[in-house]
């Protein structure tokens, strides 16, 4: 079938259609998951082993999306969160994606391996933003990117606590992607059978790490696997004394992305986070990890009252997110679930993506006679 954005109706659909239109190893670059991939597909079945107890008669007509993360107002209960190389996927990258957390009044996230500058996402988007932060070895690095930040008034820090070494991307190492793409023999039927996306990258703004140029030493280039840059240039020895060390250099709104645990919760806590991120960072790190829904009522019932706690991972339809707020989330967010659309259509992909997931909460709050998303509690959902 001629696959279109317009017969894109969900999150597989987009998958598809990236899967035809972008060069094969940036496809199972986003696609995939380390190891067996056991945790990736966990990540989105998790919400499958419980079932959503609706009310009826509540007078939906008008409802109210919006929930409140770490100060800021968002008008649904849905982010993105921040993912790296964005305009390696689509030339519109970051902006595009950008520009649709501003339409849709949510916090856009964007990774300390962004390809568009700070500077130029404080510059044009006007609503939330959270900065994704990667502890290198190099401390100029962390603090130019922290004090950056500052300047141009980010509302949130998201610092990466997940990726002390890189996970084992073994579809990354079939495809040999790095970023920029080599081109070799392998790789060249695939840039060739691709060409809008191929054309578009060669002919429009070249790639940047505008984040990591001034101080890392290839520059703009990432020419090993994203494994690799993990392993040669994060910091290993990051502890609590660092996060504490982050939070008093920022002083604003802190959250820690990649908590699994109740007990780094409470320590999250304890070391004065305003949010945990209840991550496994999209199933790529560490395989065979329990998945961020099946772990969020130990951690709402430990910490809920003291921090935002963010359900982040494997979400791929609106009831996914009601599932995570009956559990007690705050919020949600997600990565490929808008990823693929920016890759299959851009800026229009990714607009049409959030679309549909905001309809369908909207849609399953309404059928589960929810006016708020605070009437929905542990209540509404059963586990089998
Ligand atoms: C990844 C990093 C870059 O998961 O966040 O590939």
């Amino acid at each position: 079938m001629f696959n279109r954005l317009s017969n894109c109706h969900n999150s597989s659909d987009f998958r598809n259609l990236a899967k035809e239109r972008i060069p094969s190893a940036i496809f199972h670059y986003i696609d995939g998951g380390a190891d067996d991939e056991a945790t990736l597909r966990q990540n989105t079945k998790a919400y499958e082993n419980c079932d959503l107890v609706p009310n009826v008669l509540k007078g939906v007509e008008d409802i109210d999306m919006s929930v409140t993360v770490m100060g800021q107002k968002l008008n649904l209960p849905l982010f993105f969160s921040p993912t790296a190389l964005q305009r390696l996927f689509h030339y519109q990258g970051e902006r595009a994606v950008g520009k649709v957390a501003e339409k849709f009044g949510t916090f856009f996230g964007i990774s300390s391996l962004a390809t568009v500058s700070i500077e130029e996402i404080a510059n044009s988007i006007s609503s939330p933003k959270m900065f994704q932060l990667y502890i290198h070895k190099d401390k100029g690095l962390n603090d130019s990117m922290i004090e950056k930040c500052i300047e141009y008034d980010f509302d949130a820090l998201a610092l990466t606590v997940d990726t002390i070494v890189g996970g084992n991307r073994e579809r990354d190492f079939y495809t040999g992607f790095t970023s920029p793409p080599r081109l070799n023999v392998g790789s060249f039927i695939s840039f060739a059978t691709h060409p809008r996306w191929t054309l578009n990258y060669l002919l429009r703004e070249g790639f940047s790490l505008p984040q990591l140029q001034d101080h890392i030493k290839q520059g703009t280039d990432i020419t090993i696997s994203v494994g690799e840059y993990f392993n040669s240039m994060l910091d290993q020895n990051m502890d609590w004394d660092t996060v504490a060390d982050i939070n008093k250099k920022w002083g604003r709104p802190l959250c820690l992305k990649g908590i699994m645990s109740v007990e780094d919760a409470k320590k999250a806590v304890d070391v004065g986070a305003s949010a945990i991120m209840v991550s496994n960072h999209g199933g790529r790190q560490l395989d065979g990890s329990r998945s961020p829904f099946d772990q969020l009522s130990e951690i709402v019932d430990a910490v809920g009252d003291k921090v935002d706690v963010i359900c982040d991972g494997g979400i791929r339809r609106g009831t996914h997110v009601l599932k995570a707020l009956s559990v007690g989330a705050k919020a949600c967010s997600g990565g490929r679930m808008y990823l693929y659309a920016l890759a299959a259509s851009g800026e229009k992909g990714v607009e049409k993506a959030m679309g549909l997931m905001q309809d369908e909460i909207q849609r399953g709050m309404k059928l589960m006679g929810a006016k708020t998303v605070q009437d929905l509690t542990r209540e509404n959902i059963r586990f089998r």
